[in-house]
């Protein structure tokens, strides 16, 4: 099939070239031209795993190109989906429709036949309606212009597997017609099995939010028990471990520490929130402002302990923070709870020395005051105290007598919930660890 894919950001370049990989005919576009001539060099502008394979495979197969202009994107493709960016309003918790709205304005003047439009963009639930009159109305195929929803759920760093394997598809339609052609265009993956569900417009929409939501709910879940865990001297790994046996709970997204942050969850959250107040069903989801909070008290907590642990002032004190990126195999730093923590140790008037593997440039961007190295050794050497703050898996590897050698002292905060807490303490470590409280070195 003949398909476009309009906006270019995570989201859109992971979709175009999977569904140039699957077969179609694919042109990708977006309004940066730097964005389009990178993707049209098989570059992907950002970090993810697996994802410029797939781009330079597409390319070479000649079934993928990328441009900016809207009118060949009508021109060429018959299903046209939408992943432009939602984020959060500067103003409030809002999602700012902007990029939606502009893009459909853009689109609309060129459709001159019969055209399926199908969001993919995390939207407040009642947008595609509104969209869908939109369409309409300004579009000189007037009704034979129709528009579906079909979210997405692809984790960064799984970007192309959750494409073409997803846990499920889910599409949000009209009309048969409207069903059929997303049935067309996903043949392969709904022949492997993949479960489709078929629902109307706002079912589609609340379907991802709900989802998002959960998965926050379910992480600050675990992070309020670890509140209550280091209150009483109990251990929340522990706990994860003994509720997640029970299979109606589960053991994953259980992972007390540091929080969720990135260009999702939180705004997402937030998002959802505002919606429905404006709807008039505001407290329905009163305890999200709950999910938020305890999210945020997880950063709070943080910066209190390495304060604590420094004997209650880290002005003037070398810290060693070793990650930047809300989570690992990622350079993405939106909402990143570790470099939240990192910004606040400076302002403490601490020494703050950044290593992240693949986030420096980005962090950089946003915490210009940090230091910035380019190996864990920079970091650590000379450190009052050393943070792991995103658990990549050399940060996880850790060697507690190697690392010893190179800190001034040995304090550290697990944040992440990752490292071996006996073995760092038994070489003459002080560790902290979020949701089971601080260890002191064990001698002898
Ligand atoms: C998320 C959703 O998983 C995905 O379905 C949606 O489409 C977009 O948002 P992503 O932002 O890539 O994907 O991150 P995810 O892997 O879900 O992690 C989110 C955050 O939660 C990270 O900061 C991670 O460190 C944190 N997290 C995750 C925890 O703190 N504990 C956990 O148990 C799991």
């Amino acid at each position: 099939m003949r398909l476009s894919v309009i906006g270019t950001g995570y989201l859109g370049a992971t979709h175009a070239a999977c569904m140039a990989d699957l077969g179609h005919e694919v042109i990708g576009l977006d309004i940066d031209p730097r964005k389009v001539d990178a993707l049209n060099n098989g570059i992907v502008p950002f970090h993810e795993p697996g994802l410029p394979e797939v781009l330079q495979r597409a390319l070479a197969s000649g079934r993928l190109h990328f441009t900016t202009s809207f009118a060949d994107v009508a021109e060429f493709a018959e299903v046209h989906f939408l992943c432009v960016g939602t984020p959060q309003s500067d103003d409030s918790g809002a999602a700012d429709l902007a990029q939606v709205n502009g893009a459909i304005a853009q689109l609309a003047p060129h459709l001159t036949r019969p055209t399926l439009v199908v969001g993919k963009s995390t939207v407040p639930v009642g947008t595609a309606q509104r969209l869908a009159s939109e369409l309409i109305a300004s579009a000189p195929a007037g009704e034979a212009v129709e528009l579906a929803w079909n979210p997405e759920f692809l984790r960064e760093g799984f970007a192309v597997a959750d494409t073409v394997r997803p846990d499920r598809l889910v599409i949000g339609v009209t009309s048969e017609n409207a069903e059929n052609q997303l049935r067309a265009v996903y043949a392969s993956i709904l022949a492997a099995g993949v479960p489709l569900v078929v629902t109307d417009l706002p079912t589609s929409e609340l379907v991802k939010t709900a989802a998002n939501a959960f998965l926050a709910t379910k992480i600050s879940f675990i992070n309020a028990m670890a509140e209550l865990c280091e209150a009483t001297g109990a251990d929340v790994g522990t706990l994860a471990e003994a509720i997640g046996h029970d299979e109606r709970i589960g053991r994953r997204f259980l992972q007390a520490g540091l929080g969720f942050g990135g260009g999702c969850l939180p705004k997402d959250l937030r998002a959802f929130r505002a919606r429905a107040t404006e709807i008039g069903s505001g407290s329905a989801l009163d305890f999200l402002d709950d999910v938020d909070a305890i999210n945020q008290r997880c950063r709070t907590r943080t910066v209190a302990a390495a304060i604590t642990l420094c004997g209650g002032n880290v002005a003037g004190l070398r810290v060693a923070v070793l990650g930047a990126a809300f989570k690992p195999d990622s350079d993405d730093v939106r909402d990143s709870p570790a470099l939240d923590v990192a910004a606040e140790l400076l302002d403490n008037g601490a020494d703050v020395v950044i290593h992240d593997p693949a986030a420096n440039t980005n962090a950089a961007a946003l915490v210009p005051k940090a230091q910035y190295v380019d190996d864990i050794e920079s970091a650590v050497t000379g450190a009052d105290l050393v943070l792991l703050l995103t658990e990549w898996k050399q940060f996880v590897a850790l060697d507690p007598a190697v690392t010893g050698q190179l800190v001034r002292t040995r304090r550290i905060i697990d944040a992440r919930n990752v490292l071996k807490r006996n073995e760092w303490a038994s070489h003459g470590w002080t560790i902290h660890t979020l949701g089971r409280g601080t260890l002191l070195p064990q001698t002898g």
